[in-house]
């Protein structure tokens, strides 16, 4: 049944959330194709997880390195055991508490899954989404590999136009399914042992909260500081530029006088300052947006704001520093990942 509508790739086809049109993703996704998908965290790049030909697509459509592993998304618990193996019962328990949800977990991965799909890796990250549209759809498709469908390196979409934009003539379709609700990528957890959790990338699903649930949760020096150069990367994505607008984006960490005392001694041409809701905006002299006045609406608006900033062409941007617990700790690495791990405290 597939959609008359959808014919050659150029043509990008923008599908709504209908039970028709997940239907016709779906079978674009069986037959080997790439569609933007809507999630709760950020859009992704959908592929068949089990199809090597189809996951490559993925990788040349983004321009993401052969060696960076794409999250299989699952529809339900029994999916786990066909992708990966020695699990320990901390998964289970935090997939009951978690899952459907923003959480995904690193297992040793089985030969079902293509070394294309773990990027030549032994392991396999997987996440169960509740965003209801992707949901159907992997029902309907089996397990989908996904990683966020921005290009390499640029914000993540949490908006169907933003994947038009970034994708148009280089995937096959993009389903709508409205914004994005948390705004920032899952929480990456792998496990240094049975009751030990180790955070490689923070998001909605906080360290607090892993805590209810594990003996421990070891937050990887990768999320604040820069990877050292004689470290193995454990997650790849560490290694790679990511979130960066074209604007020279830098965090000022201080109280709000000292920040505008700073940035109004820069009179360059497009400067622009990125604020809290609730900060006193009379006081900048240069043109601002702001993203949110808690970390939640923070983590919401942030990538899109980078986009925004773009689009008006922003040469540089100075960023008010988010909270750095919670969510808050989300925001705040994938600003120090913007910024090149560049802070400047006032
Ligand atoms: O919220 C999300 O996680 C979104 C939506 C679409 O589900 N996906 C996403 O995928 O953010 P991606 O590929 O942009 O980021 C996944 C990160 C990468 O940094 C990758 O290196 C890491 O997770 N990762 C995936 N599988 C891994 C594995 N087996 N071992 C270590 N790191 C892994
Ligand atoms: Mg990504």
């Amino acid at each position: 049944m597939l959609c008359s509508r959808i014919s050659k790739m150029e043509e990008t086809i923008l599908l709504s959330g209908s039970p028709e049109d997940i239907a016709a993703a779906s079978e674009l996704i069986r037959n080997g194709n790439v569609v933007g998908i809507p999630t709760e965290t950020v859009y992704g790049l959908g592929a068949d997880a089990l199809n090597p030909d189809a996951v490559k697509k993925i990788f040349a459509a983004k321009g993401r390195p052969a060696d960076n592993p794409l999250i299989v998304h699952i529809y339900n618990i029994e999916q786990v055991q066909i992708l990966g193996h020695d699990i320990p019962d901390l998964f289970y328990h935090l997939a009951e508490k978690f899952w459907p949800g923003p959480l995904t977990m690193i297992i040793p991965k089985n030969d079902i899954v293509p070394a294309e799909t773990s990027g030549g890796l032994d392991t396999v990250g997987i996440r169960m989404p509740s965003h209801t549209v992707m949901r159907e759809l992997i029902r309907l498709s089996g397990p989908v590999a996904a990683p966020s469908a921005n290009r390499s390196g640029y914000p993540s979409p949490t908006a169907a136009g933003h994947v038009m934009r970034d994708m148009k003539g280089k995937i096959s379709a993009v389903i709508d399914g409205g914004e994005s609700r948390f705004g920032v990528e899952s929480t990456v957890i792998s496990f240094d042992s049975e009751n030990t959790v180790r955070i490689l990338r923070p998001g909605s699903v906080t360290a607090e909260m892993l805590l209810e649930c594990a003996d421990n949760v070891v937050v990887d020096d990768a999320i604040l500081n820069d990877i050292a150069a004689d470290r193995k990367a454990p997650s790849p994505g560490m290694k790679y530029k990511h979130y960066s607008p074209k604007a020279d984006v830098k965090i000022i960490e201080g109280n709000f006088d000292n920040f505008c005392k700073y940035v109004n001694s820069h009179e360059e041409q497009n400067v622009f300052c990125l604020v809290f809701d609730d900060d006193d905006t009379d006081k900048l002299k240069c043109r601002f947006m702001t993203y949110g006045c808690d970390s939640e609406s923070q983590a919401h608006n942030l990538f899109s704001r980078l986009r925004e900033l773009d689009d008006l062409n922003a040469a540089k941007v100075f960023v008010r520093s988010p909270e750095k617990d919670g969510v808050g700790l989300a925001v705040y690495n994938r600003l120090l990942r913007a910024a090149g791990f560049e802070v400047i405290r006032v």
